[in-house]
């Protein structure tokens, strides 16, 4: 789909990167010659995937553990991956979710959803923000948010007010950060399964199809397609393109908002049925 060398030279750090949809961006980003940081808060499952990229691409992937609620411990992170070499690139990935009844969230639970995904976010585009404009680098920001940051959704409380969050910050610095040409973009994916968020978010095996076969194409999402539209939102040729936010949900939230969707119940012979006769 791209050059070989898309990313050659950039150099990545995706929050999260240890696993799921992280994991197979950071992949591809090496595929095409980037050079990857990764965290997260479990340092056995960020050492596996860093040997396991450095299996196919020797002396490119550093990895640090470190929990994105804590700015002082992101700001340590940051610093340390600086030493090493400068970041061009952050992808914002790591999140917490799960599914509750609102009215029984306690407080820490609220935090823990938000203090992951809109803190951790603020924190490490705030750390790298502050040494790209020091510097005059460009630089690219990618954050992985959801189709609920803008319908809301039930269930999931403190992860659509989280991500309506990072969407704002997206918004915001793509404009306040455009003239020191730092680029801020985001992804919002529909079903694209990961152990991560299906033991979390499928309540009964049986349920798994509502999350993943609500959409128009009737499909997951492969890894590879948000992979390579990350890929190109990270690309300096696409470098015109900010403040945005690209939906890859295989339609869904475009046929959950329609409100005669549920149509595609009726059969042919239905619909024939509903034709005026001809006299
Ligand atoms: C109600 C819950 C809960 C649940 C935890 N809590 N799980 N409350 N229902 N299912 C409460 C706990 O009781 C506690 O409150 C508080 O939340 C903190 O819980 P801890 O387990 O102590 O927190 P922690 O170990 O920090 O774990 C954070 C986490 C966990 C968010 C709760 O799920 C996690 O580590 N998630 C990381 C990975 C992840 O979530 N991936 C999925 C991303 S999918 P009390 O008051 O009891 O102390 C996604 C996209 C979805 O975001 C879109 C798909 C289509
Ligand atoms: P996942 O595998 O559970 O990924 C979440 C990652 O975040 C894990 O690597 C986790 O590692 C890390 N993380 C969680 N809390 C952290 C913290 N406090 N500090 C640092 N790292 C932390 O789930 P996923 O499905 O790949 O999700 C990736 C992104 O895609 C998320 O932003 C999610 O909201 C978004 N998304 C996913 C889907 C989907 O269908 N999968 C749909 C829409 C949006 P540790 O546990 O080791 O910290």
């Amino acid at each position: 789909m791209f050059k070989p060398d898309l990313l050659a030279g950039r150099r990545i750090l995706v929050t999260g990167g240890g696993t799921g949809l992280g994991r197979s961006m950071g992949r591809r980003f090496l595929e095409l010659g980037a050079s990857l940081a990764i965290c997260g808060r479990r340092e056995a499952v960020l050492s596996e995937t860093t040997a396991a990229f450095e299996r196919d691409f020797p002396g490119r992937t550093r990895f640090l553990a470190c929990d994105i609620r804590d700015a002082d411990a992101v700001e340590r992170m940051v610093a340390r991956f600086w030493e090493e070499a400068p970041l061009d690139g952050l992808v914002n990935n790591a999140a917490g979710n799960f599914i509750a009844r609102s009215e029984t969230l306690s407080a820490r639970a609220v935090d823990a959803v938000l203090g992951i995904v809109v803190h951790g976010a603020a924190y490490a585009t705030l750390a790298c923000g502050r040494r790209w404009i020091a510097a005059s680098m460009p630089a690219t920001v990618l954050s992985i948010v959801t189709t609920y940051a803008w319908t809301g959704s039930a269930y999931v409380l403190p992860s659509a007010m989280a991500k309506a969050g990072v969407l704002a910050m997206t918004r915001s610095l793509a404009v306040e950060w455009g003239p020191r040409r730092i680029r801020l973009n985001a992804i919002a994916p529909g079903p694209f399964p990961t152990p991560g968020a299906w033991e979390r978010l499928v309540p009964r095996p049986d349920l798994a199809r509502e999350l993943e076969g609500r959409n128009a194409l009737g499909r997951v999402g492969e890894h590879a397609e948000l992979a390579n539209l990350a890929a190109f939102l990270m690309a300096p040729e696409s470098g015109y393109i900010t403040g945005d936010c690209v939906t890859i949900d295989g339609g869904e939230w475009l046929k959950g908002a329609g409100q005669f969707s549920w149509l595609e119940r009726l059969s042919g012979e239905e619909w024939d049925a509903l034709r005026p006769r001809k006299s």
